[in-house]
């Protein structure tokens, strides 16, 4: 594969003259990430890196995706995947997928419904719903092309709806929706979908929920047995490593504490 390049955004993928070859080779396989500047996207990256994807990670803070990417020999893009032109930008450097690892997402706020803001409401929807329908839209032309897979990160939260978590319920159950009419509409053309749906994860999830309140971060994770990161990538890696005639639906993964 090679990327268009873009010198604005991208980092130079050291690996990149093995998938210039053409051939099928498990080295010449492009996995896209987004989300991959931190949390369960940076360990995806990781693990995939080490299966020999060559890998592309996307999110908006461009100096952790640069240090990753350099780390791991993957390819850096900045992408906001809020936004149709950044989306459209980033969909055109890439010609070839396998494997979209729609990870990008997150939660806002843990306030009951009559005192919840449409703003956080906004925000879920568009980063976990809108920006997983842009970017598989922007890329499914490739993905129908290599017979790829979508792996959308969903949620335990896509299951079960808890105090506070109307927003984040909300768009994780829209997101699930998606997830089911992608696999429908894409079964013919053998293009595989899959969501996998954590339960806690240690991350910086809740930071970004309490907008930066580490206190009230911590406290999510205290006293608890909590995912890692590296769990997540684990299954995500093992999806991605199965035969084309193997669809994962769903994976719903837990803490040992968490019902
Ligand atoms: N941690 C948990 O307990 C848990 C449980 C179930 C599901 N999940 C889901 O797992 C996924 C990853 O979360 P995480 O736990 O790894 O948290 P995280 O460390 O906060 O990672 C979130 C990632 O999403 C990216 N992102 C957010 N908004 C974006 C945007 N507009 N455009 C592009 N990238 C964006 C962030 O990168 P930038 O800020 O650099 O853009 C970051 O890389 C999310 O979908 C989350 O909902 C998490």
């Amino acid at each position: 594969m090679t990327l268009i390049p873009d010198d604005t955004s991208a980092t130079p993928n050291p690996t990149s003259s093995a998938a210039d070859t053409g051939s099928n080779s498990a080295s010449c396989r492009v996995a896209v990430v987004t989300g991959g500047s931190s949390g369960i996207g940076e360990a995806a990256a990781r693990a995939l890196a080490q299966d020999g994807w060559q890998v592309i990670i996307a999110a908006r803070r461009e100096d952790r995706l640069a240090k990753i990417a350099e780390e791991i020999g993957a390819t850096a893009i900045t992408l906001d995947v809020t936004d149709d032109k950044s989306v459209a930008h980033f969909a055109q450097r890439i010609p070839a997928v396998d494997l979209l690892v729609n990870n990008a997402g997150g939660a806002k706020g843990l306030e009951p419904v009559e005192e919840t803001t449409l703003q956080d409401w906004q925000w879920m929807y568009d980063t976990n719903v809108l920006g997983t329908v842009r970017v598989t839209q922007a890329l499914l032309p490739q993905l129908r092309e290599a017979r790829g897979l979508i792996i959308n990160i969903g949620s335990v939260a896509a299951l079960r709806p808890y105090e506070g978590g109307s927003g984040y319920n909300a768009a994780k159950f829209g997101l699930r929706a998606l997830t089911r009419v992608l696999r429908i509409e894409n079964a013919e053309r053998e293009v595989r979908v899959c969501e996998i749906d954590p339960g806690r994860v240690a991350t910086d999830f809740s930071l970004v929920r309490f907008s930066g309140n580490q206190d009230r971060a911590d406290a999510v994770y205290a006293d608890k047995i909590n995912l890692l990161a590296e769990d997540i990538a684990e299954a995500i890696r093992w999806v991605a490593s199965l035969p084309p005639r193997v669809n994962i639906d769903s994976l719903n993964i837990m803490p040992a504490d968490q019902i």
